[in-house]
């Protein structure tokens, strides 16, 4: 049985995934627009993977006893400046929901419910990857700098990227 504490601090993790779908979602349709069928499709494919994410808290949440929330959601940003601040802001927000990770355990800790901190370990380890895949990203942006012709093999280059998968299997 998941205590209140740890029950909201869980629904809170469940917005903040949410939010995060909404975010890419965004970020598609940015660079959707700007031609870049690349990276529309990464970031259609990571606002997928955080509905996951998502998911799998809010299932936990009921099948631990709690009643998963389903709460409003913060209107994501439309304009990005370019593609390279784009995913600069990407990076940002998953060290930011890393941090929020970390801030879960801690209270599974401080409770000793040891259940949720098991439960937990997925994504921790799912944030590593989540920032190493961005940074890896970012690197790669960063050669090419401003150049149309770099931007055009990036968008081309990232297709063979898989965005890191979910537990639930991708239909
Ligand atoms: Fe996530
Ligand atoms: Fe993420």
């Amino acid at each position: 049985m998941l205590s209140r504490n740890m029950q909201a601090a869980l629904n809170k993790q469940i917005r903040i995934e949410a939010e995060s779908s909404q975010i890419y979602l965004a970020m598609a349709s940015y660079s959707e627009n700007k031609g870049l069928e690349g990276v529309s499709q990464f970031m259609y494919d990571a606002s997928d993977e955080e509905r996951q994410h998502m998911l799998k808290l809010f299932k936990y949440v009921n099948e631990r006893g709690g009643q998963a929330h389903v709460s409003d959601l913060v209107e994501p940003a439309a304009e990005f400046g370019s593609i390279k601040e784009m995913f600069e802001t990407l990076f940002k927000h998953e060290v930011f929901v890393s941090q929020s990770i970390n801030d879960l355990v801690h209270i599974a800790l401080e409770e000793k419910d040891y259940a949720t901190h098991n439960f937990l370990q997925w994504y921790v380890a799912e944030q590593i990857e989540e920032e190493a895949q961005a940074r890896t990203i970012l690197d790669k942006i960063n050669l090419i700098g401003d150049d149309k012709g770099g931007l055009y093999l990036f968008d081309n280059d990232i297709k063979q990227l898989n965005v890191v998968s979910a537990a639930a299997p991708t239909v």
